[in-house]
């Protein structure tokens, strides 16, 4: 156990090709992986026959000069996650919408839909993104300094939004005729300096309370919102123990509000390349740094033989660097290695799941469902 006293949580980022320049030019990468629905479902399901938590998807709205690859042509994720969601059972499903892009109200409309098709297993990672990316969403206008006020008021409405109805606010009584306790419906009436928002949204609450709420990012502003709002924060350090330190830190502003650190999930993302010996890893390495522009590539932090890279994972863990890893991949078999190699590992050490605990997100993530919170 970790100093939450939580098992590891996992998550799959399926981002396609990958964030890299080169991992499209491999034999084994279909050139169309970011947009390819086939390729997305054997990700999903292989995640999920491992017991995964989480489904991440990372977004782009905006493209610019020297972008990757995957950058130009990939899948919306509400879209994407949607899909997955009629072809997996267990597995948490997670799209990114930045703010500064985004409505608040469609956001919680769509994220709340994705819920209720996945029977619980939604979660929205808001995040600011790149103030670049604000002209293609008509607010060229704004700038760097309006995204976190604006992300404040997207968060506090959507998670307005998402109580809007009380559990047991739906009767459905034929007989009677009595469709809704109209008392047990509410309006956020919200008014900011970016978005002004009526309500009420025309969906019912979800069977885990509320979606998942992540943000991500770094800086003192990410986490004062994170800290105050969410339910889990996407960040990384330079290594494992400025990880940590980060992670400490947001721990420490939690229990300053009054929250418990166990019911909030820290989570980093790492591309391993793993091998059963350490020469296969140091092989699949050089496959890709073929590939490479001036054949130059960093090696990933998680490197090496199984056993080796199981316990890096083990060290951040124990050390208290986070408590989901996102699994991001960079050559083709990066997932499956980690799940054929690593996951039975941490599993013997009883730091992994064998089996899912739960239906839903946050019953898999150990965090408990928020109770209905009425806002006026
Ligand atoms: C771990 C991590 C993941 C991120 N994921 C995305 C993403 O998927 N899409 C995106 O446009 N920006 C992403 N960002 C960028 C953030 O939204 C934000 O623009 C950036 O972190 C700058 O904010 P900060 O200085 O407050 O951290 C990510 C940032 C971090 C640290």
């Amino acid at each position: 156990m970790n100093k939450t006293g939580k098992k590891l949580k996992l998550g799959a980022v399926l981002d396609g090709l990958g964030w890299n320049h080169m991992a499209w030019q491999h034999p084994a990468m279909p050139s169309d992986a970011s947009e390819n629905l086939n390729f997305y479902i054997k990700q999903a399901q292989l995640a999920e026959s491992a017991k995964f938590d989480t489904l991440f998807l990372v977004d782009v709205s905006h493209v610019g000069p020297g972008n990757i690859p995957h950058y130009l042509s990939m899948f919306e994720g509400v879209s994407i996650m949607s899909a997955l969601s009629m072809v997996t059972k267990n597995i948490g499903l997670s799209a990114t919408i930045a703010s500064s892009y985004g409505d608040p109200y469609s956001a919680a409309r769509q994220i709340l839909s994705l819920d209720k098709i996945s029977k619980g297993r939604a979660s929205l990672n808001a995040i600011t993104s790149n103030p670049g990316g604000m002209v293609n969403f008509s607010r060229g206008r704004l700038t760097k300094r309006d995204q976190y006020p604006m992300n404040k008021e997207f968060i506090e409405i959507v998670l307005g939004l998402w109580d809007t109805y009380e559990d047991d606010a739906f009767i459905r009584d034929k007989e009677r005729g009595i469709f809704l306790n109209h008392h047990k419906m509410h309006h956020v009436n919200y008014s900011g300096n970016y978005f002004s928002v009526e309500g009420p949204l025309n969906i019912s609450r979800s069977v885990q309370g509320r979606p998942v709420l992540y943000t991500a990012g770094t800086s003192e502003n990410f986490m004062e919102i994170a800290t105050s709002y969410t339910d889990g924060v996407f960040t990384h350090g330079y290594d494992w123990e400025d990880t940590a330190a980060l992670a400490h830190r947001i721990r420490q502003k939690l229990v300053a509000k009054q929250r418990r650190p166990e019911d909030f999930i820290i989570s980093i993302s790492q591309n391993p390349i793993v091998g059963e010996t350490e020469k296969d890893a140091i092989d699949k390495y050089m496959e890709l740094m073929q590939l490479s522009p001036r054949n130059s590539l960093p090696r990933p932090q998680f490197f090496g033989s199984a056993e080796k890279v199981a316990d890096q994972v083990q060290k951040w863990y124990k050390a208290g660097a986070m408590d989901m890893l996102l699994i991001r991949q960079d050559h083709p078999y990066g997932l499956c290695d980690f799940i054929d190699l690593v996951v039975p590992i941490l599993q013997n050490r009883g730091i992994f799941r064998t089996e899912y605990e739960a239906d839903t997100l946050r019953g898999n993530l150990e965090i408990p469902n928020p109770p209905f919170r009425k806002i006026n």
